[in-house]
């Protein structure tokens, strides 16, 4: 089996899982998938992990019960380390609303392999943008338990890095997030 510090070492960085809550419509995946392009032009190996994503495909089945959201965030969580066991850059971005939940995917990893990046913007402000339409659906009672409506998103205490995309531009977002991965250029 190769380790992971070859991996590193051919790769020529280290690998990191960058776990992105926010709620819908904060800019989780816009970020994840910029960075992931950022990230790619500077030959880093990377991936995204998105909700949306793993649930229509490995998390299909599961709902948004407190049970289902955490065992959707469980089974990223594996994927993300599988990916880290190759010296990936894992770019997660999932609502995971629940603090505990949340806590549980840390202490799956180490310190230094872990970070989370709160993607900060109030429920207004996310209701307004309304990418995919589904806070209207919400407040008409088509979606039971949406986060932010009837269902709680617990902001994080403890985040490395919190990107506020009420204030920030798209540009500045992205810029403070791989400042924060490969340190300022
Ligand atoms: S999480 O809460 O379990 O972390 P996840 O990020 O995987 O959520 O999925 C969120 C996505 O599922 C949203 O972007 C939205 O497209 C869709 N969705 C469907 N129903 C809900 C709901 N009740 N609450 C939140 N998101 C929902």
């Amino acid at each position: 089996m190769i380790e992971r510090t070859e991996w590193e070492k051919r790769n020529g960085h280290r690998g990191k899982v960058l776990w992105f809550t926010g709620l819908s419509g904060a800019g989780k995946s816009t970020l994840a998938a910029t960075a992931e392009k950022e990230l790619f032009d500077r030959g880093i190996r990377c991936v995204v992990l998105d909700g949306d994503q793993l649930r229509s495909g490995i998390n299909r089945g599961l709902g948004f019960t407190d049970e289902d959201r955490q065992e959707n965030l469980r089974r990223a969580s594996e994927i993300a380390a599988l990916f880290l066991n190759v010296g990936f850059v894992v770019l997660v971005a999932m609502i995971s609303p629940s603090a505990q939940a949340r806590s549980l995917v840390r202490r799956r990893f180490a310190p230094e392999e872990y970070a989370e990046v709160y993607v900060k913007c109030p429920v207004d402000v996310c209701e307004r943008r309304d990418p995919k339409g589904l806070y209207r659906k919400a407040r008409a009672g088509l979606i039971p338990q949406f986060t932010g409506i009837d269902s709680v998103y617990e902001p994080p205490a403890e985040a490395e890095l919190t990107i506020d995309t009420e204030s920030f531009s798209e540009k500045e977002s992205i810029g403070l997030l791989v400042d924060y991965i490969i340190g300022p250029q």
